[in-house]
């Protein structure tokens, strides 16, 4: 029986590969699939989708297994197991502005591609707050005048320095997360396991 495994395509996606790496696994077929999105190896099938359509896909068990950032999995709350954080994609959502920002005087707007995320952070804040929804690249808003600060994830921290922003607060540790749907984690127990404990670094994979 094959097991399905959403995978994040992108940052998440180089991380993922060089964590299977390390663990003696065989990635090559992930690696020249060239434009395919549905990839198999051995006894696994690998999807690869942007991050929260990996959390729909396994939810409606399409795929038993993902690959997502905790990011999404806060923002959408896809109905699945978080099973696990895995050692890569560590990062914290941020709020920051431009570094000579002046106080405003009026109700803030607020970029960013998380809004439920910002709404209960400014709920929890007690500041009431207009969000403005993007879809990337959030750091333009505050350079370009669209907003008057972002809340957005930060790894590095480079783009935001080399936007002029500056972090005015963080919140929220955040990593890759292994996530599964939850039929799957008991109709296929026995095909899965051995996966996920190899994730785990608890079994070698083969
Ligand atoms: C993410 C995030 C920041 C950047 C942070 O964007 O939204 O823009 O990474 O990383 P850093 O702190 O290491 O600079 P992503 O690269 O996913 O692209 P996007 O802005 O188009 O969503």
């Amino acid at each position: 029986m094959k097991v399905c495994v959403a995978l994040t395509k992108g940052r998440l996606e180089d991380q993922f590969l060089q964590y299977l790496e390390s663990l003696s696994f065989d990635i090559e077929p992930l690696i020249n699939k060239g434009r395919k999105l549905c990839v198999e190896a051995g006894n696994l099938q690998f999807i690869f989708a942007k991050g929260a359509d990996v959390g729909t896909y396994v939810e409606h068990g399409i795929a038993d297994l993902g690959i997502i950032g905790e990011d999404i999995l806060l923002e959408y709350q896809p109905d699945v197991f978080d099973l696990f954080p895995l050692p890569f994609g560590e990062c914290r959502f941020a709020l920051a502005e431009a570094a000579n920002k002046k106080p405003s005087l009026t109700k803030r707007k607020i970029a960013t591609k998380y809004p439920n995320i910002t709404n209960d952070y400014f709920r929890n804040t007690g500041e009431s707050v207009d969000i403005v929804k993007l879809e990337g690249s959030v750091e333009l808003a505050p350079v370009l005048g669209l907003s008057d600060a972002i809340v957005d994830i930060v790894e590095t921290g480079t783009t935001l320095a080399e936007n002029g922003l500056i972090i005015k607060e963080e919140f929220h540790p955040l990593s890759a997360r292994c996530i599964a749907n939850r039929s799957s984690l008991k109709i296929k127990k026995a095909f899965i396991t051995p996966f996920i404990d190899a994730l785990q670094g608890q079994e070698v994979l083969s």
